[in-house]
């Protein structure tokens, strides 16, 4: 059994025509070309690319445009002041603080003076039977005397220690065993065993220095003290040893 039918669901809507459309006396008229014309205007050819075409690539992003040459923008001004005032701050600073450390150090180094390693001024210099009449020895003269056993002015016997200081300019003599003198290296000055200068330019004997013997007959002598003969000093008993 044939079930109805829609006509307008599936078919599409008739169409007026007019070769099909039925007489009613009235003659379509053609259209005219004018208004042809202006109804067939085509759409502006703009429209129809514009939605089809590729998009282009966005175009990139246009750099900052730079500052005038003669004007300096805040951030560089900034930079500049900051770079100046900056650097003469830690120039101050630095050369502030390396001064007071100096002082400091300075003034701690006072605290803590230098060590005087002067060399000792009293000497064992042997017993007193170790020393012959009339003989020197150059044992003590790196320490600058000799200890000598002689005959004095008074024809005492005595030991005493005699400078290797010459009284001229300060030069060392040397004893001459075969002349029995001291004989003096840069003048010429010339000193018995005594030490009393008899020829050259020295203008005085040589000098004597501390000299006593202990209890238990050894020799010590002390440098700290000299005695001078032209003034007298060589009478001083701490400026020999009476045997
Ligand atoms: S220093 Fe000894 S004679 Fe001049």
């Amino acid at each position: 059994m044939a079930e109805p039918t829609n006509p307008g669901a599936d078919s599409p809507a008739p169409q007026p025509d007019a070769a099909a459309a039925p007489e009613t006396g009235f003659t379509a008229k053609p259209p005219s070309p004018s208004s042809t014309a202006v109804t067939a205007t085509p759409p502006a050819p703009s429209a129809a690319p514009a939605a089809t075409a590729p998009k282009p690539p966005p175009a990139p992003p246009k750099p900052p445009a730079k500052p005038a040459a003669g004007k300096a923008g805040p951030t560089r001004r900034i930079f500049i002041v900051s770079t100046l005032f900056g650097s003469w701050f830690a120039t101050a600073w630095t050369t502030f603080t390396a001064s007071m450390i100096a002082m400091t150090l300075g003034t701690v180094r006072f605290l803590f003076p230098n060590v005087l390693s002067e060399p000792p001024s009293v000497y064992k210099a042997g017993s007193v039977g170790d020393y012959e009449e009339n003989k020197v020895d150059d044992k003590y003269k790196e320490f600058g005397f000799w200890v000598i056993r002689a005959k004095d002015d008074r024809n005492r016997d005595i030991i005493y220690a005699l400078s290797t200081i010459c009284t001229h300019l300060g030069c060392n003599p040397n004893w001459l065993e075969a002349d029995k003198k001291f004989k003096c290296p840069c003048h010429g000055s010339g000193f018995r065993i005594t030490g009393v200068n008899f020829e050259g330019p020295a203008p005085r004997p040589l000098e004597r220095h501390v000299i006593r013997r202990t209890d238990d007959g050894q020799v010590i002598v002390d440098k700290s003290r000299k005695f001078q003969k032209e003034i007298g000093q060589w009478d001083d008993p701490e400026s020999y040893i009476l045997l």
